[in-house]
């Protein structure tokens, strides 16, 4: 989708498919909204009577008005006036995306963005419209046997504003862009099923990455390599499969070098989890192709810092495999030596993921980071804390912590703080290693931080569980891209 400024002062002579304006309960009309009435010898203001009230997320079109040069004025409701902020405005402009879409209008106008909230500025209002409107392009068709020929995408959208304004909604369209196409590679990624979306086809996708954007250099290491880094504990889980494993990185270099230490980002990057072993029940054990969530979150993350050119250093490593059960794969008892060094007893070869990441987290120390963020999707107990609305985020350093809370505000993309202590700690406790990969009794989203701190302590580092929101269960079934979002913005904050 291509997105572009339109800052004609007069609203009713802009000749577009679908001109977007917001009107809020009680009849208030949005200045645009009051222009096209005005234009119009009061077309809007005659629909707010009966037709249409302004709750959020309703709409009403009105064609071919007197006086205005759009085909079609959809009037979007914005909700109360008092109680419009930054995450109404996001869900109004997802009401006239969705609208678009399945009017199958390819080019659209859009005059929300230019609506003050007390909590928002104009570029952060057109990166929230860019989003909202290039996420209603994401439709997952990949193995579906009967494709639409000719899907219905927006491929136009310009964001309405006062002529000063028009560099600020430049930026925020830029970053919005890169946003949406960023959560809609990583929610492909992530839909499609397992026997296609192996580790082997994640690194294909890497590297087709590498070759489509000239700052992203990306290295591929194989079993034999993985040996060679003695990445026993990663290793042990990918022995049970028949898929070989790949560890993956992607580094981000800009043109203009900058001096700054680097930024990590480490996804798990299960494609299947079958609990190994330790095997899940077979309800819903298809969502865990939904395993590599973390690690499709680090490529979503990557392709939009690539096409925003960040000037700064970020580095994204994904390890990937699957965890099977089979005559290789790891036994509860078994014990293991990670990277680090340290030994772990596998007493449940389903508390996988965390015995993937420490050897990622070990590998990224040689990069001297400034922080590392790990995304995974970890833990069931995290769903049961947070359900869908929150990720959990842990960390051991409050700067980085705080950090990422704030682009959490930002992008709407929640986040919620669970404690690492020494108390915890104590659960991990094994008699026959030095740790075990399972904690008891109870907070089995904080043991599972706490396990990844053992392995953190050379760098600020914050994880985040994403177990709740990577993806959406029962009849929406599908991947979220949560939490790119988050993501990308902590990284242009930290570049900015
Ligand atoms: N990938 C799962 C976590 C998960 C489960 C995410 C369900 C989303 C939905 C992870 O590998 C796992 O199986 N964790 C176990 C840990 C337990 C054995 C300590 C869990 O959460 O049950
Ligand atoms: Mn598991
Ligand atoms: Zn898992």
């Amino acid at each position: 989708m291509e997105f572009s400024t339109q800052t004609s002062i007069d609203l009713a002579q802009i000749n577009t498919e679908a001109l977007a304006v917001g009107v809020f309960k009680n009849q208030v009309l949005s200045p645009a909204a009051e222009q096209i009435d005005q234009a119009s010898q009061g077309a809007i203001r005659s629909v707010l009577e009966s037709e249409f009230k302004g709750d959020a997320k309703t709409s009403l079109v009105l064609r071919q008005l007197p006086g205005v040069a759009a085909k079609r004025v959809v009037i979007i409701g914005l909700g109360e006036q008092k109680k419009y902020n930054a995450k109404a405005h996001a869900a109004a402009e997802a009401t006239f995306a969705t609208y678009a879409k399945s009017a199958s209008i390819k080019e659209v106008t859009s005059t929300l963005a230019s609506i003050d909230t007390p909590d928002s500025t104009i570029t952060e209002r057109s990166r929230a419209s860019a989003q909202a409107l290039g996420y209603a392009n994401y439709k997952y068709d990949a193995t579906l046997s009967t494709k639409d020929d000719a899907p219905s995408q927006i491929e136009q959208a310009a964001i309405w504003s006062a002529p000063t304004e028009a560099a600020a909604i430049e930026t925020g369209l830029a970053q919005g862009k890169a946003i949406a196409d960023g959560v809609n590679f990583t929610r492909l990624l992530a839909d499609l099923p397992p026997n296609i979306c192996t580790p082997t086809f994640l690194a294909q996708e890497a590297k087709k990455m590498g070759e489509q954007f000239p700052s992203l250099k990306v290295e591929v290491l194989e079993r034999k390599q993985i040996e060679a880094l003695k990445m026993g504990s990663f290793l042990s889980v990918a022995k049970g499969s028949d898929e070989p494993p790949v560890f993956i990185v992607i580094k981000h270099t800009p043109t203009t070098s900058s001096d700054e230490a680097p930024l990590v980002l480490v996804g798990k990057g299960l494609t299947f989890d079958s609990g190994g072993i330790s095997l899940k029940p077979a309800a819903s054990m298809d969502e865990m192709k939904y395993d590599m969530g973390g690690a499709a979150s680090v490529f979503g993350t990557m392709r939009a810092v690539a096409e925003l050119n960040l000037d700064r250093e970020i580095i994204g490593i994904i390890a990937s495999c699957e965890n099977m059960p089979s005559g290789r794969a790891n036994k509860p008892g078994d014990v293991v030596t990670s990277m680090a060094g340290k030994t772990i007893e596998v007493l449940n070869t389903d508390a996988e993921g965390r015995l993937v990441l420490c050897d990622a987290l070990t590998y990224a120390e040689r990069f001297n980071p400034a922080a590392v963020i790990n995304i995974a999707t970890l833990t069931g107990a995290c769903i049961v804390a947070l359900g869908d609305i929150n990720s959990g985020l842990f960390s051991n350093n409050d700067a980085l912590a705080e950090q990422i809370k704030e682009a959490s505000q930002q992008t709407n993309d929640g986040v919620w703080q669970l404690p690492i202590t020494d108390e915890y700690q104590a659960k991990l406790k094994s008699n026959f290693a030095d740790i075990a990969n399972i904690g008891s009794p109870g907070a089995g989203s904080i043991t599972a931080a706490c396990f990844l701190a053992r392995f953190t302590e050379q760098y600020p580092w914050a994880h985040l569980d994403v177990a709740g929101t990577a993806w959406a269960s029962g009849s929406n079934k599908g991947a979220t891209g949560r939490p790119v979002p988050l993501l990308v913005q902590y990284l242009i904050n930290q570049t900015a």
